[in-house]
């Protein structure tokens, strides 16, 4: 249950504790309520803070009762919260955020509000309280229009005008890793930075612009399928347990501290093979309709072409990547969105 009163921690008898206390802000989001699970599921003491803004507490629906999970409402943006829930945090999971292309270039004040005033305070207050680790849930929009094939951690950044508001959310992103990365260096805080590329699953929604659920709801209701301009953007996606699980191995390595990792699939597809295979999967009937951009996010929109990563230091570093196939990934997604459908 959701709470927002007095601090829930569970009162631990200290001979006990052999696991972390962890933090996970945004932990009833799509990602970050995967990552509770499995913090829970290793023997950790979880507490989740979350705002409910674009999470959902039905994520947490599963362990919500759970004795070692402490559910927190609130904002990352409050102060005084966010003290509290620091206060006795051994290792903090910073996933909140503003998230999604249409929520960004809707709001960029709340992007920039929610995504870098909070960051900076949760890294003093860590730094001044005895925090070992410190993850820090960074994107692939850092690397904004970058011309390469497969994206590595220290290629240069190629963001675009500061007119265009998508920019805010890879901008904002950009200087979280900067304060992450200064944190470490100045006060050896335990920071290690994950830049996601697209993360799929169970649980995400399409209300934010989110490609895959938009399109599974999409042929599910016996379509159109919308794809924006030409569909030759190519992607990789990942699966979200897969991606929480390089979390944890990150987080666990002495060797990820300081540095930055691409987290997500090699496996490029382009969004109109895309939509094609989740019409096979669902429905052979369903069509395609194409769209303009601008329809979509307004005129100021640009989007990216190619965004692939390359995640030999990820694999380097603690001996794994997401690898599940992009057939069994919609598979399981597709079930998921099916078994939550309202029965007719
Ligand atoms: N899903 C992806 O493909 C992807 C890709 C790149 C980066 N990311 C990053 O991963 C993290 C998690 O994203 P997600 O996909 O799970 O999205 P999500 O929207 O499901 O999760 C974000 C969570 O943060 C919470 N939140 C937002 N503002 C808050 C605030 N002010 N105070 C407290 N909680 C707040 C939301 O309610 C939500 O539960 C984000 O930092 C996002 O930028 C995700």
């Amino acid at each position: 249950m959701f709470t927002s009163g007095a601090d829930m921690r569970p009162n631990n008898n200290p001979e006990k504790i052999v696991m972390a206390n962890c933090l996970v802000t945004g932990g009833a989001g799509f990602i970050g309520s995967h990552l509770t699970e499995l913090l829970l599921q290793r023997g950790h003491h979880v507490t989740v803070l979350d705002n409910l803004s674009t999470g959902r507490a039905v994520n947490l629906d599963a362990v919500q009762d759970h004795e070692r999970l402490t559910i927190r409402s609130g904002s990352i943006t409050d102060p005084v919260l966010l003290s509290e829930v620091v206060h006795g945090a051994d290792n903090i999971y910073h996933l909140a955020a503003a998230v999604g292309v249409k929520l960004v270039a809707d709001d960029p004040v709340r992007t920039i509000q929610t995504n870098i005033f909070p960051t900076e305070q949760l890294l003093r207050l860590a730094a001044s309280s005895g925090v070992r680790k410190f993850f820090l849930a960074s994107t692939s929009e850092v690397y904004g229009k970058h011309p390469g094939n497969a994206w590595l951690e220290d290629d240069d950044l190629h963001l675009g005008p500061t007119c265009r508001p998508r920019w805010a959310y890879g901008c904002s992103k950009a200087i979280d890793e900067f304060l992450a990365l200064a944190f470490h260096q100045k006060y050896g805080l335990g920071v290690t930075v994950g830049r996601f590329f697209n993360v799929v699953g169970p649980r995400q929604v399409g209300n934010y612009g989110m490609v895959v659920p938009r399109f599974v709801d999409a042929a599910l209701r016996g379509g159109p399928v919308t794809v924006y301009d030409d569909g030759s953007q190519i992607r990789c996606f990942g699966h979200v347990q897969e991606v929480v699980d390089c979390i944890y191995a990150l987080v666990d390595s002495d060797d990820a501290a300081g540095r930055v990792f691409n987290i997500g699939s090699d496996q490029a597809v382009s969004i109109l093979e895309l939509a094609q295979k989740v019409i096979e999967m669902v429905n052979p009937e369903v069509e395609i309709q194409f769209i303009p951009y601008g329809e979509a996010y307004g005129d100021d929109f640009e989007d990216v072409q190619r965004r692939v990563p390359n995640t030999d230091r990820l694999a380097e570093t603690i001996g794994r990547r997401p690898s599940m196939p992009l057939d069994r990934i919609l598979e399981d997604i597709i079930a998921a969105r099916r078994a939550a459908m309202p029965s007719s």
